[in-house]
């Protein structure tokens, strides 16, 4: 049953010029909204955009570094500009890196943190006076099965997921009583550009990506659970199976990567 109606409503999307972000643009502008898309790849952004008209929404595109403090202004000042406010915020845009904790580096930790953590929380911050005026207010932050369970050669990745979550549960109680609704997803591996933007490469997954489900399927799953209210949402089965069991039985699941992480090549 749908509780929030997405038609007309005011959706900001980050990392918007592909994968899932891509995905969530076309989903909200089936539905009537009407979208401001941001990446950094312009000709990407402006594409997708385009796509996003076609289905009959409003769609506006501006390029920029979500890392960026003034751009992140700019971006909110655009909403301003054009609709006097915002309904939805989708923190979307993520990067990873690959690779034992030991021999990664301090930059590749901090970059990463600096895109999935840092640039949602300021982008929230700076959004909530305009969230806060908006009946219908809700904050989308894209987590993933790794914000619940860290797995090996995903160190950095896994720490800013569990922070983008645990950081998105405070919220959402302060929050409550303004009326903003806050949504965590939470998907496994899904086909995207994701693998190909690794900002360090130094090991191979051990599972590889044959489960990935595809980006439309986690935009879908996100734009209904957002219709209808919901608090967290796993688009992928198997991720979901994986914190189920990992709840139950953490030392089990501790035991079974560091066997399955040994008997990989990345010894
Ligand atoms: N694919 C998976 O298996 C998977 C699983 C769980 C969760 N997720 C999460 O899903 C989200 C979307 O990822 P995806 O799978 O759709 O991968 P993707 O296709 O690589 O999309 C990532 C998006 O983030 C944008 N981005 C990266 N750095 C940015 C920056 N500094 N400033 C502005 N935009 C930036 C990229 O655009 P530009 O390069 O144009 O800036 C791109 O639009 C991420 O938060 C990711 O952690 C993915």
């Amino acid at each position: 049953m749908a509780r929030r109606s997405l038609s007309n409503c005011r959706v900001v999307i980050t990392g918007a010029s592909s994968g899932i972000g891509r995905e969530l643009g076309l989903a909200f502008a089936r539905r009537g909204s009407r979208v401001l898309l941001t990446a950094r790849r312009e000709q990407e952004l402006s594409a997708v955009a385009a796509e996003c008209r076609q289905c009959g929404a409003t769609a506006e595109a501006l390029a920029g570094d979500v890392t960026d403090p003034l751009f992140r202004a700019a971006l909110v000042e655009r909403a301003v500009a054009l609709w006097e406010g915002i309904d939805v915020l989708v923190n979307n845009a993520g990067i990873s890196a690959h690779g034992r904790f030991a021999e990664s580096d301090e930059s590749t930790l901090r970059q990463i943190l600096e895109v999935n953590f840092f640039a949602a929380t300021e982008l929230t911050r700076l959004a909530l006076p305009l969230l806060r005026q908006s009946r219908q207010a809700a904050i989308v932050n894209m987590s993933s099965i790794i914000g619940h369970r860290g797995l090996p050669l995903n160190s950095e990745y896994a720490a800013s997921k569990f922070a983008l979550r645990g950081w998105s549960e405070s919220l959402r109680a302060e929050l409550a009583a303004d009326g903003v609704e806050v949504l965590i997803v939470s998907p496994g591996t899904t086909e995207t550009e994701f693998f190909d933007h690794l900002i360090a490469k130094r090991g191979e997954l051990p599972w590889g990506e044959s489960t990935a489900i595809p980006a439309a399927a986690v935009a879908e799953q996100t734009v209904r659970a957002l219709e209808r209210g919901r608090r967290e949402i796993f688009p992928n089965w198997r991720g979901r199976a994986l914190v189920a069991v990992n709840r139950l039985f953490p030392g089990l699941v501790d035991r079974a990567l560091a066997k399955f992480l040994a008997a990989s090549n990345n010894r």
